[in-house]
């Protein structure tokens, strides 16, 4: 009633757009090339999902989200970072992303790796020196750092890309595909609205409330995504098609077919939904979010 999320997800990409900009190093001499490529994929034109999560999160909770601005920003170039490592050719070994050439085609493969490693550890720099304001006390903002650090590392979204890695080619059992898509994917996105929480001071019940939701996001998200890798189209996605059959990569659709990877998301969205019944029409953003990964064209 009344909630236009295209409208709202323009308006906070524009928001986080104009943050990141602050933040950024300058582009300059002797490091131009290092932070040109860091800024050529940051600035490619995502959709800044995570960002915009933890954003929705705070708001849910009736706290002012750009409050949370420096660390929704850290979590999008924690999440460009793994982009431009999992396109790297010892990775998935794409030549699209965001609708431009992948960042080691134009950079080259050593300043790809750079630029992921300047992008990670730049998120841990803006958060330390900028993340700090009337919503944001040290003890909150350390423990986001844990929030983030852990699902972004080996516990998280490092150790999901090694189990995807290591399953290419193999039939893997349907739970180690469920924790390979809950760490490669819903782990930074858990993470996002559990440091948006905890920005705005949630209590235990409504924590967990929106890490359930956030759990539920990530995987509904991933799986949506191993089907447009079927059946999407790489002009309207920016990125290839038909990239996962090619790797031999253990996917939802892979392995369930997709009738049933649809079926999967489906679930996962309604009890993303369901997750947060607990909140009022401050959570409407969050809700409208979630269920239009069921619609999602890219
Ligand atoms: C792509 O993420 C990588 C996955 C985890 C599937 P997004 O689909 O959020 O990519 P951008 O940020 O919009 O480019
Ligand atoms: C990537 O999963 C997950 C991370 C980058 C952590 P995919 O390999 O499926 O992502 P796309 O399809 O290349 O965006
Ligand atoms: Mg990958
Ligand atoms: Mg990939
Ligand atoms: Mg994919």
């Amino acid at each position: 009633m009344g909630f236009d999320l295209k409208e709202y997800l323009k308006e906070k990409q524009r928001l986080v757009n104009d943050a990141l900009e602050r933040f950024l190093p300058p582009v300059a001499d002797p490091t131009r090339n290092l932070v040109e490529s860091m800024r050529y994929s940051l600035f490619a034109g995502g959709k800044r999902l995570r960002p915009i999560l933890c954003l929705g999160a705070a708001e849910a909770l009736g706290k002012d989200p750009e409050l949370c601005l420096p660390v929704a920003c850290s979590l999008e170039m924690i999440h460009t970072y793994s982009l431009i490592h999992d396109d790297l050719p010892a990775m998935d070994d794409d030549d699209l992303r965001r609708g431009k050439p992948t960042n080691h085609v134009v950079f080259g493969e050593a300043m790809a790796i750079l630029a992921g490693d300047g992008l990670l550890t730049e998120a841990f720099y803006v958060l330390s020196n900028h993340a700090e304001n009337e919503l944001i006390n040290p003890t909150k903002l350390l423990e986001i750092i844990r929030v983030i650090s852990e699902a972004a590392g080996c516990r998280g979204m490092v150790g999901g890309q090694t189990i995807d890695l290591e399953s290419e080619g193999k039939k893997i059992e349907p739970s180690l595909l469920e924790q390979m898509h809950s760490r490669k994917t819903g782990a930074l996105i858990t993470a996002a609205v559990e440091s948006g929480a905890v920005a705005a001071g949630a209590d235990d019940e409504a924590r967990k409330a929106l890490i359930d939701y956030g759990k539920h996001f990530g995987l509904a998200f991933q799986i949506t995504d191993d089907v447009l890798d079927v059946t999407g189209d790489s002009e309207e996605m920016g990125k290839p098609v038909g990239s996962d059959e090619a790797k031999n990569k253990s996917t939802f659709p892979a392995l369930f077919g997709l009738e049933k990877a649809r079926e999967k998301a489906r679930f996962h969205v309604n009890r993303a939904v369901e997750s947060l019944k607990l909140f009022d029409d401050k959570a409407t953003p969050l809700r409208e979010l979630v269920k239009y990964l069921l619609k999602r064209k890219k």
